[in-house]
C-alpha cells in the first residue's frame, strides 16, 4: 500500500467508533477509497475496532464486493439458460460485452440457470439478482452495484 493510501486508510478508519458493527461499512468504506483491502490495512481495522484479525479477514473474504488483491475486476454472471436466452439474454450479453471493451473494469461470466426464471433474462452482480434486464439499462445496473458493494452467496 502506498504511503498515500496509508494515509488514506487512517483517516478512514479514525472515523469509525470502536463499535465491531461497523466493521463492514469500515471495510467497505476502505474498498471505495483504496480499490482493494490491503493486509495492513486489515490490521489497522482490527487493531481500531479491537476485533482479531482473523475476524476482519474473514468478512473480508466473505463479501464479493470487497477484494483482498489489488486490481480485482467485478464479476457479473449473465444467465444465458434457456428462459433468459429466449428474452433477450443475448443483447443484454453483447451490451455488457461493449461495456467492457469501452473501459468498464469487469468479469463477465455466463451461467446456464440461476434458479429465478421469472425475471429472465437475469443478471447477477455478487448477490443481487437483475431483472427483468434489457441491454439499455446494464450499465445502470453495474454502476450501482459497484456503489453499493453485496455480499456473496454460499
Ligand atoms: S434460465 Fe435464466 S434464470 Fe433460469
Amino acid at each position: 500500500m502506498s504511503e498515500k493510501g496509508f494515509d488514506r486508510v487512517k483517516e478512514i478508519i479514525s472515523g469509525y467508533k470502536r463499535d465491531e458493527k461497523l466493521l463492514l461499512h469500515c471495510l467497505k468504506d476502505i474498498q471505495h477509497e483504496v480499490g482493494y483491502l490491503p493486509k495492513e490495512a486489515l490490521k489497522m481495522v482490527a487493531s481500531h475496532l479491537g476485533l482479531p484479525l482473523s475476524k476482519v479477514y474473514s468478512v473480508a473474504s466473505f463479501y464479493r464486493a470487497l477484494s483482498l488483491e489489488a486490481g480485482a475486476k467485478d464479476v457479473v454472471h449473465v444467465c444465458t439458460g434457456t428462459s433468459c436466452h429466449c428474452r433477450g439474454a443475448k443483447r443484454v450479453l453483447e451490451e455488457l460485452l461493449a461495456l467492457q471493451e469501452k473501459g468498464k473494469d469487469i468479469t463477465i461470466k455466463t451461467v446456464n440457470c440461476m434458479g429465478t426464471c421469472a425475471l429472465a433474462p437475469v443478471v447477477v452482480v455478487g448477490n443481487r439478482y437483475f431483472g427483468p434486464t434489457n441491454p439499455g439499462e446494464v450499465g445502470k445496473i453495474l454502476e450501482r452495484s459497484t456503489q453499493d458493494g453485496s455480499e456473496k452467496q454460499g
